[in-house]
């Protein structure tokens, strides 16, 4: 309508939107083409509520030699951009008939340097503000952020999303297949744990695996029906065959890591420790689900009943604080998508 029409022609537009990071429960790891960020095999996750970048997009009209001058800020520091911003920025450039130029102001309510994904909720967060702003279609805003993080384009979508890796013809994309409320007892507790020193990044480790692993070979030749039995197991609410599959994947990813020339290694002692603890947990039936990403914070798959005690167990097990092995706990339902807030 005219309003729309009107905040259209205007030379500056600004947007602010929320959203989440998410965890995957088969994972991402090995890139077929890093230049447009194709994975070397499907990885499908869900986003956790509890967590969130809130972004406010401003989108200033620039003339014709200006400089564009694009900026973004993380939690009030301002940053310099490396290749992943300039990549999205010149991409959305490319969509758009007049000249723009981008400044971002992002903050998290959890720890960016906690290697939880942040740079997902990050990345999603801009281009969906980018795709609103330009009534930009679905796939231009997952491909955004895909640019800026691979993991990123999968928090652009609700519920259980499939990051499908494209073959021939086909580009890589995502779909959700399951809204995130087909199982609302499902919960997430994230376990901060403390870290000494600072892990080799995704894209490095990555790289790394890709090129000198001959296990992640194998690795990729089964993951269509990992994927399979992902899907399957979260339609039926069966949750010890989802559980073992997850844990299994981030066995099974940190293995590859392992298996890398130098050997990359995320996990440490008090992962380690979460990991037996989640076993024990589990002897008689399974109840839970531990999954780790490129850094030593875990995250547990349980379901509502079991948080309590699951809560009381780890409480007890491990010092809790800003000093002590494990840094906070928290409790998540399953998130949205991204949305706009103002
Ligand atoms: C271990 O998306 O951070 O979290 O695409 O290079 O930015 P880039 O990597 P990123 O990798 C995430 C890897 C993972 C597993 C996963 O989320 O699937």
């Amino acid at each position: 309508g005219e309003t729309k029409r009107q905040k259209l022609d205007g030379e500056e537009r600004r947007i602010t939107v929320v959203a989440h990071p998410n965890i995957a429960l088969i994972k991402y790891w090995g890139k077929a083409s890093e230049k447009e960020m194709i994975p070397l095999n499907d990885s499908i996750s869900l986003t956790i509520e509890c967590f969130h970048a809130t972004t406010t997009l401003i989108a200033r009209r620039v003339n014709e030699g200006e400089e564009s001058g694009d900026t973004v800020s993380i939690n009030g520091v301002d940053i310099g951009l490396n290749t992943r911003f300039h990549r999205v920025f010149k991409s959305v450039r490319d969509l758009l008939s007049d000249r723009w130029s981008f400044s971002v102001s992002s903050s998290t309510n959890f720890p960016v340097a906690a290697g939880l994904a942040s740079s997902a909720a990050g990345f999603a967060a801009i281009a969906f503000a980018l795709g609103k702003t330009f009534d930009l279609p679905g796939e231009d805003i997952e491909r955004l952020a895909r640019y800026g993080s691979g993991s990123a384009s999968r928090s652009v979508l609700a519920g259980l999303v499939q990051w499908k890796k494209g073959e021939e013809g086909k580009e890589s994309h995502v779909i959700s297949h399951f809204p995130a409320d087909h199982w609302p007892k499902l919960r997430l507790v994230i376990l901060v744990v403390k870290e000494e020193e600072k892990a080799i990044s995704s894209k490095e480790g990555m790289e790394r695996t890709a090129r000198t692993s001959a296990l992640l070979q194998d690795r990729i030749r089964r993951n269509g029906e990992k994927i399979k039995g992902i899907i399957d197991s979260f339609s039926a609410h069966d949750f010890p065959s989802m559980a073992e599959l997850i844990m299994r994947d981030s066995n099974e990813m940190h293995a590859v890591c392992l298996d890398s020339y130098p050997p990359i290694q995320y996990l440490n002692s008090t992962s380690w420790s979460i990991i037996n603890l989640v076993h024990s947990f589990n002897s008689e039936i399974v109840r839970a689900a531990y999954t780790f990403d490129a850094g030593p914070n875990a995250c547990i798959f349980t379901l509502e009943e079991h948080v309590d005690e699951f809560r009381t167990l780890v409480s007890s097990s491990f010092s809790i604080g800003e000093n002590a092995e494990l840094k906070s706990i928290a409790v998540s339902n399953l998130g949205q998508g991204p949305r706009i807030v103002e």
